[in-house]
């Protein structure tokens, strides 16, 4: 495929989210290197959604470590059980925090963050990284983004 999106202008959100899962398959399935996918997943998602914040971290040992992403930069480890993406990581379950502050633990990598959904990816039962978008808007994901982002990392999963 071309390295572009086809995104159409104007549409509901779970309509550019189907738009954009066959195009991240296209993109991907034909590249082998597991980097180089989660860096154009993050980027495809970032600009189809103009997210503040969208990328990786990846489980290493007992803490999750930095992946590919979009954004301004961000905090590099993160252990087991802590803020948003280290809940992801230790209840294996899509976590959607409509405000990041009311988040007992939350790790604030920017003030400008301010909602924010973090998806496990999991693979043979374990999560083996998580997917974390951060918005600068409160309350700006819902079921329709877990939904559709929870069937993007199943897809991710097959890179693992
Ligand atoms: N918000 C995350 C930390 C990662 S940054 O936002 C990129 C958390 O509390 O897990």
């Amino acid at each position: 495929m071309s390295e572009s999106l086809l995104l159409t202008p104007g549409q509901p959100k779970a309509a550019r989210y189907a738009e954009l899962h066959p195009q991240v398959v296209a993109l991907t399935a034909p590249e082998p290197d597991r980097t180089a996918n989660l860096a154009n997943t993050a980027a495809a998602l970032r600009q189809a959604f103009g997210f503040f914040w969208v990328g990786f971290y990846l489980v290493q040992g007992e803490e999750l470590v930095l992946g590919p992403f979009q954004g301004p930069i961000a905090c590099t480890r993160i252990r087991r059980g802590r803020g948003v993406c280290g809940t992801s990581w230790a209840e294996a379950r899509t976590v959607l925090v409509p405000d990041v502050e009311a988040f007992p633990g939350h790790i604030a990598c920017s003030s400008d963050s301010k909602s924010e959904i973090v998806v496990p990816i999991v693979k043979n039962g374990a999560v083996v990284a998580v997917l974390d978008v951060d918005s600068d808007k409160l309350n700006d994901f819902d079921h329709d983004d877990q939904r559709a982002l929870e069937q993007l990392m199943q897809l991710a999963a097959t890179w693992f």
